[in-house]
């Protein structure tokens, strides 16, 4: 069949060569003979005739081109437009990766306070390969639930503690994955909701703090903002970041789920004049980070350095991770008790998790998913007998409700969420995050994208999103006979089996 289309496709192909000259000369002599109008078509057609001679006799990169002419083109273009067409008239609701139509729709619903009840049945397939929360025969009324707070710092009696109201938390972007008019949405937005933001990698976090909410100050391998010219870390330059009134808390980013083992990239196309100034770097090239710490090369410096970070800056300091070996894991945990030096937090990142640009091979293959690692390493600390010394956050795709009660389960205090928010400003999975052309202005600095922002009205979207998750987390803590997530054990979990512990489940 397919033989006999490309057969059919050679031949139209071969009538097209032929037929787009003849028409020129056609259209030439009706020119002459009825209208001087028709010289329109004879000009149109003649420029086609040379640019199909090009594609035939002259370029050698394409075959298909070689081979079809101008025919060939509409593979090129058809290609193109495949992911639109495949997102709006071909994909079904439940098809579409990362996140397909019903996750997103459920972002899209919460962010615009809209009812997102559904009706006649679940979309997702009830099999073995899924996880399901475990509710209770007797459950309790919202009344009996208990106001969330998480203190970070409170484990080493630190004077600057910090405590968050809401389990949520807005995971790190950088302004430079992000354009300016996204960074302040999420700012103004995170104010609204009375909930933290991480700055990302990106440096000195400017538009963050003239929107003045809480900041967690995310400090990467290039150490971008509080740097030496060898790439070390500038005490005096943390310090003084670190004095900030918005400054809350700082992160230390090991690795991240998108790409673990390789530093963040910043592709040029987004490197404007301000964000070459504010990360120090050339703006003629990719800005690829350190795939660690200079200060970091073996598990004790590693450990020497958290606490380092800890004394400069006196504020509650955590790492980020995405899980590799859990051995290797237990082994940082080891020296943790060893020197008695503990993060105040440690994010863990599934290796399911977004990025502005990473190598594809990283995205799709390195890193453990997230629910896997979180359980790990809940169980390592819980071994080794310190769970009680740190809070855990977790991230990888916990947009909703569903799966953000499965992590709470396998141990996580707070939850992280870049792309949540993202989708609740407007991103409608364009992938084209590191191309500078994000459609909906969040990913670009092109001021004609980011016009499509308009931050009065979007900032009450995240609030309203964090209302809703909180509204939902609050009926399913209900449901479970839990007074807080505190109270939410892997017992409350139905796991069919241990290989269901996958990212990819619906546990919507
Ligand atoms: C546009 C974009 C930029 C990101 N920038 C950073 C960053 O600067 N530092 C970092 O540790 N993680 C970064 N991440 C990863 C997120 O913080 C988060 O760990 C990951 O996306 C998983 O959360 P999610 O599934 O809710 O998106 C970025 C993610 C996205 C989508």
């Amino acid at each position: 069949m397919i033989g006999k289309l490309s057969i059919d496709l050679h031949k139209l192909a071969k009538f097209t060569n032929l037929a787009i000259p003849i028409l020129a000369v056609l259209f030439f002599l009706a020119g002459f003979r009825f209208s001087f109008y028709f010289h329109f078509l004879t000009v149109t057609f003649l420029f086609l005739t040379v640019i199909n001679l090009f594609y035939l006799h002259v370029q050698s990169s394409h075959s298909v081109l070689r081979n079809f002419g101008i025919l060939g083109q509409g593979r090129y273009m058809l290609e193109s437009i495949g992911p639109e067409l495949r997102q709006y008239l071909f994909a079904n609701d439940t098809e579409e990766k990362p996140f397909n139509r019903t996750e997103r729709a459920e972002v899209y619903r919460k962010a615009q306070n809209i009812d997102s009840a559904s009706s006649f049945g679940s979309q997702f397939e009830f099999d073995s390969s899924e996880i399901k929360i475990r509710h209770s025969m007797f459950p309790i009324g919202k009344d009996k639930l208990v106001p969330y707070r998480l203190t970070f710092g409170e484990e080493r009696g630190i004077t600057k503690t910090y405590t968050i109201n809401k389990p949520f938390v807005i995971s790190a972007m950088s302004y430079g994955a992000l354009g300016e008019k996204a960074v302040r949405s999420f700012a103004r937005g995170a104010k609204m909701a009375g909930i933290p933001m991480n700055t990302g990698e990106g440096g000195y976090p400017k538009y963050h703090l003239d929107e003045g909410c809480d900041l967690i100050f995310q400090m990467g391998t290039a150490k971008f903002g509080v740097r030496n010219e060898d790439g070390t870390l500038n005490d005096d330059k943390l310090k003084e970041l670190a004095g900030k009134e918005s400054i809350k808390m700082v992160e230390i980013k090991f690795s991240q789920g998108a790409k673990p083992g390789k530093g963040g990239l910043l592709p040029k196309e987004k490197i404007t004049d301000e964000i070459a100034e504010l990360r120090g770097v050339p703006k003629d090239r990719d800005v690829v980070s350190p795939s660690s710490h200079a200060e970091c090369t073996d598990i004790e410096n590693t450990v020497a350095f958290i606490k380092h970070v800890q004394d400069v800056t006196e504020l509650p300091v955590g790492i980020k991770l995405c899980v590799g070996r859990p051995q290797q894991f237990e082994e940082l945990v080891v020296e943790m008790k060893r020197q008695d030096v503990f993060p105040d937090w440690i994010t863990v990142d599934g290796a399911e998790g977004g990025t502005g640009a990473a190598p594809k091979a990283f995205i799709d293959r390195v890193g453990m998913p997230l629910f896997p690692a979180l359980k790990s390493v809940n169980d390592i600390l819980t071994k080794n007998g310190v769970r009680d010394r740190l809070k855990l956050m977790a991230s990888g795709k916990l947009v909703a409700p569903g799966r953000q009660m499965v992590a709470f389960c396998l141990g996580a205090d707070a939850i992280y969420s870049a792309r949540g928010f993202m989708l609740s400003l407007g991103c409608i999975q364009a992938l084209q995050c590191g191309n500078n052309t994000c459609p909906v202005g969040i990913t670009t600095h092109d001021p004609a994208l980011q016009h499509g922002i308009n931050i009065d009205a979007k900032a009450p979207r995240i609030a309203n999103y964090v209302h809703n998750l909180e509204h939902d987390l609050e009926e399913l803590l209900a449901s479970a006979g839990c007074r807080s997530v505190k109270e939410l054990t892997f017992d409350h979990l139905y796991v069919p089996s241990e290989s269901t512990l996958h990212p990819f489940i619906n546990a919507n």
